[in-house]
């Protein structure tokens, strides 16, 4: 912790760091206060300790000055015995705390330490508030892994900077989500945001769409009719699944990132284009360029800067929170008023290894939504396709006879499905009778 001392009485200054110093304490002193605004100008400092009463500048100006360049350290003044009025107009003035002189030193430590620490509660607040609330653009973007929080990072550095970005990650995980991102945080929100899906599309159609045709370039190019990059002048261009752009093309693509400049299909003028792209691709790309399928040169062209979102199931500590976010968002969706999960349910969500991503996490919040009862989600609410699941997986961890476990699984069920007979039956597959067969042998009732 750093404190600056100031007082036009050297010896005082002296003495207070004195008693100040020490176990992480470092103090520095100054004596009039010009010296102080420009040692606090630094910003390097916690505590300032600040005399009021000095010549020419005195105390309460060097605060004002201090508070108006946005000087974030507290301060706590120091008045002559008698003088409480000065005290509270720098309270007012937005100091922390003050003391009297003659200072006590005990109470000077006491101070010190409360100021210390209340500084430090307001900076972690300010950190955890950053953390659950993200920046306004990226609110939508939910999640507190710290793999979520570093790609919320790096979008917010690489967003305003022209470079190409490619996004990799599974299918569902959330690229196009960090392609909006970055081009509302790019500097170019203002100008267009074009997609365009690379994949399932011929040479020939894709090409005349990315950087358009000239008249009678090929039958049915009836007119002459500009391109996606042309469109996209001054904004951002998302080729999604680059991955499966054809080789030709990928050919077109690089001459384009490398010159700035590409002509119309059948066309001879060059057009330059301000276009900044961002690819995204749920292939692993260097496994395409092993098989002949991805060019190299254009794998590394884009490459200058690569977000790779991890699976959901890399990042189980973000399902409750994007469970909860789905909830609001399908309320908002169906004027509905459902209001949480129960944690059995959490549990359950959090699981499940999901394949299909975020995407299938709100699916299946959308599907679970349909059949619920109860503002509070509970386990009992659960299509059974997804109870069963849970009940199969429980299954292969439990020990014992067979007639053990059978009995511990229909103990467990019943108590899921908070004693529901009827649906106990359906999640275990076996007809109603039976189970009451056997609820009677394992002296269950
Ligand atoms: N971090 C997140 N917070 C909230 N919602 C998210 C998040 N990431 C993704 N989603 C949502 O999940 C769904 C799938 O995301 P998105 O379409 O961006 O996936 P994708 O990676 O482009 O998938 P694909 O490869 O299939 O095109 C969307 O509804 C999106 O809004
Ligand atoms: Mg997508």
């Amino acid at each position: 912790m750093k404190i600056l001392i100031v007082d036009d009485d050297r010896a005082i200054a002296e003495s207070l760091a004195e008693a100040l110093a020490g176990r992480g304490v470092e103090c520095t002193t100054v004596n009039d206060g010009r010296r102080a605004l420009e040692q606090l100008a630094s910003g390097h400092f916690d505590i300032a300790l600040l005399d009021l009463v000095m010549p020419e500048k005195n105390g309460i100006e060097v605060l004002a000055e201090a508070k108006q360049f946005g000087c974030a350290a507290e301060f706590v003044v120091i008045t002559g015995f008698g003088s409480i009025e000065t005290a509270i107009e720098a309270m007012k003035q937005g100091a922390s705390d003050y003391l009297t002189k003659p200072v006590n030193l005990e109470e000077l430590r006491l101070i010190v330490r409360r100021v210390a620490e209340n500084s430090g509660i307001k900076k972690e607040n300010a950190r955890l508030r950053k953390l659950v609330l993200p920046e306004e653009p990226l609110r939508g973007m939910i999640g507190v892994s710290p793999k979520i929080q570093k790609i919320r990072e790096t979008i917010l550095q690489i967003a305003p900077r022209r470079v190409t970005v490619l996004i990799e990650g599974e299918s569902g995980t959330g690229k196009e989500i960090v392609a909006d991102g970055i081009a509302r945080l790019s500097g170019r929100q203002d100008k267009p945001f074009l997609r365009k899906n690379c994949g399932a599309i011929s040479q020939g159609i894709l090409e005349s769409e990315l950087f358009g045709h000239e008249k009678g370039s090929f039958t049915g190019a009836v007119a002459q009719k500009k391109g996606i990059f042309e469109a996209a002048h001054g904004g951002t261009l998302f080729l999604d699944e680059i991955g499966e752009m054809p080789v030709e093309s990928q050919v077109r693509l690089l001459r384009v990132l490398e010159t700035g400049e590409f002509t119309r299909v059948g066309g001879v003028t060059p057009i330059t284009a301000d276009v900044r792209i961002i690819a995204a691709t749920n292939k692993d790309l260097k496994q395409q360029i092993d098989q002949g399928l991805f060019r190299e040169d254009l794998y590394y062209r884009l490459n200058v800067v690569k977000i790779t979102l991890p699976p959901l199931r890399e990042r189980r500590e973000d399902i409750p929170f994007l469970a909860q976010h789905f909830l609001n968002v399908l309320n908002a969706e169906n004027k509905t008023e459902f209001r949480a999960f129960d944690p059995d349910v959490l549990a359950l969500l959090t699981v499940r290894n999901w394949p299909g991503n975020i995407r299938e996490l709100r699916n299946t919040i959308e599907r679970i939504l349909l059949f619920a009862q109860n503002e509070i989600i509970r386990f009992a609410d659960l299509p059974d396709d997804l109870t069963q699941e849970e009940i199969c997986k429980g299954a292969a961890d439990e020990y014992g006879t067979m007639a053990e476990i059978e009995k511990r699984i229909i103990e467990r069920t019943l108590r899921q499905t908070e004693n529901n007979a009827r649906k106990t039956s359906r999640i275990l597959n076996i007809p109603l009778r039976t189970l009451y067969r056997k609820l009677k042998n394992y002296n269950l009732n």
